[in-house]
C-alpha cells in the first residue's frame, strides 16, 4: 500500500516511515525539507533512501492536493504541525500551519475522496485543560475540551473540523491525541524534556527538565504503531481517540533514567512547573476501535532510547544540540 506521511520526517513520522517499510509499504514523505536526521538514528541507509521526499509547505492546499494524486496514497498520516513553544510565540503562524494546514489535508482527501481511504492526523492531550477540572480517575474521551495553549485549540479545531469534513463529504478520519511521546528522535517540544534527559544522563550531563507533576509517557514505536492501525480500522467516521501510556510522577521518570544510567544519579533534575494537561486520559475508546495497543513500560522505553542513543554515539552518530536548546 502507498502512505503519504505529511510531516514524515519528524519524531512520530520516522517511527512510522520505519515500521511501515518493514511491513513492506511504499512511504512519501511530504515536509519542508529533505531531513532524515531523526531517522538515520533507527534506520539504516539503504532504508532511508526507499521513501520518497515530496518538499511542500502544508498550508499550499495545492501543493499538497497535488502530491497525493502523484503518489497515488491509500492513506494520509497527516503529522505536520508546529508544537506548544512556536504557537505560543506565533499563533498566526501557528494556526496558518496546524488549522489550515489540517483543512488542506481534509480537503485534499474530498477531492480525491476515490483515492484515499482514510485520513489518520495528530491531534493532542493538550485538547484537555488541567487535571483539576476533570475530577478523579481516567478523563473519558469524550470529556469536555478545555484547552489552555493556542496548540490546543488549534488541534481541537482540527478535530471539529474533521468532523464537518465527514458530514459533509464522507472524509473518514480518525485523530489521535498523544500526551508524552518519548524516544529517539524526540528532540523539540516542552514534553522532548524526559527524551533529552536520556541523552544527557548517557553523555555524563546535567539536565533540568522543564516541568514537575503528572506525565502520560507513550513510546514512540508504540505510538507509530497505533497510527498506522488506525489507517487500517474498519470504521467510517470521525473520530478522536485519547491514547493511554505510562501515566507516572516526573520523579519516576528520573528513577527509571537513573536505573539504566547509575552513573547518572543526581544529573537529571526537574522543575515544578505544571504542564496544563490533565496527564490520566482513558484510551479504551481507542482500544476498542484497533484492539489491544502495544505497550511499552517506561522502564523498558527508557532502556530502549538509551541503547539507541549509545549505539548512536558509539558510532558518531549522536546530535546532542538539543540539550542546549
Ligand atoms: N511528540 C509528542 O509528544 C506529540 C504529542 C501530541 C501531539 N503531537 C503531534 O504529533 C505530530 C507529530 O509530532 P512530532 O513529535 O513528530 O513533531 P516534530 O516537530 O518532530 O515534527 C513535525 C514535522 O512537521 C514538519 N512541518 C512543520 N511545519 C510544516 C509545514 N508548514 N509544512 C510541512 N511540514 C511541516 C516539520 O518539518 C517536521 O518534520 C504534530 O502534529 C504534533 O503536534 C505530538
Amino acid at each position: 500500500m502507498n502512505y503519504l506521511l505529511t510531516g514524515g520526517y519528524g519524531c512520530i513520522g520516522s517511527w512510522i516511515a520505519k515500521n511501515l517499510l518493514a511491513q513492506g509499504h511504499d512511504v512519501s514523505i511530504f515536509d519542508l525539507v529533505e531531513d532524515p536526521r531523526r531517522m538515520s538514528l533507527i534506520m539504516p541507509p539503504e532504508d532511508v533512501a526507499r521513501i520518497k521526499f515530496i518538499q511542500g509547505d502544508i498550508t499550499d492546499g495545492q501543493a499538497i492536493t497535488q502530491a497525493t494524486e502523484h503518489t497515488g496514497a491509500i492513506h494520509i498520516i497527516h503529522l505536520a504541525g508546529l508544537q506548544v513553544p512556536v504557537c505560543k510565540m506565533d499563533p498566526i503562524k501557528g494556526a496558518m500551519v496546524n488549522v489550515i494546514g489540517t483543512l488542506n489535508v481534509l480537503e485534499t482527501a474530498s477531492t480525491l475522496i476515490d483515492q484515499v481511504k482514510r485520513v489518520v492526523y495528530a491531534s493532542s492531550g493538550a485538547v484537555y485543560g488541567m487535571e483539576e477540572e476533570y475530577g478523579t480517575g481516567p478523563v473519558s474521551n469524550d470529556a469536555q475540551l478545555k484547552p489552555l495553549t493556542h496548540y490546543g485549540v488549534f488541534k481541537q479545531c482540527n478535530e471539529g473540523n474533521a468532523r464537518v469534513a465527514f458530514l459533509d463529504r464522507g472524509v473518514s478520519s480518525i485523530g489521535l491525541r498523544p500526551w508524552t511521546v518519548y524516544g529517539p528522535g524526540r528532540d523539540f517540544g516542552l514534553t522532548s524534556d524526559p527524551t533529552k534527559a536520556v541523552k544527557a544522563a548517557l553523555l555524563g550531563r546535567k539536565f533540568a527538565i522543564k516541568f514537575g507533576g503528572r506525565n502520560n509517557m507513550q513510546y514512540v514505536r508504540d505510538t507509530a504503531d497505533i497510527f498506522i492501525r488506525c489507517t487500517r480500522a474498519e470504521f467510517q467516521g470521525a473520530e478522536a481517540y485519547s491514547i493511554r501510556g505510562d501515566v507516572v510522577d516526573i520523579d519516576e521518570i528520573i528513577s527509571a533514567i537513573e536505573d539504566v544510567v547509575p552513573e547518572a544519579k543526581g544529573l537529571i533534575t526537574h522543575t515544578s512547573n505544571i504542564i496544563p494537561i490533565a496527564p490520566d486520559l482513558d484510551g479504551s475508546r481507542l482500544e476498542a476501535e484497533i484492539g489491544d495497543i502495544v505497550h511499552t513500560p517506561l522502564a523498558d522505553g527508557i532502556r530502549d532510547t538509551f541503547d539507541i542513543f549509545r549505539a548512536c554515539h558509539v558510532s558518531g552518530n549522536l546530535n546532542a544540540t538539543d540539550l542546549d536548546e
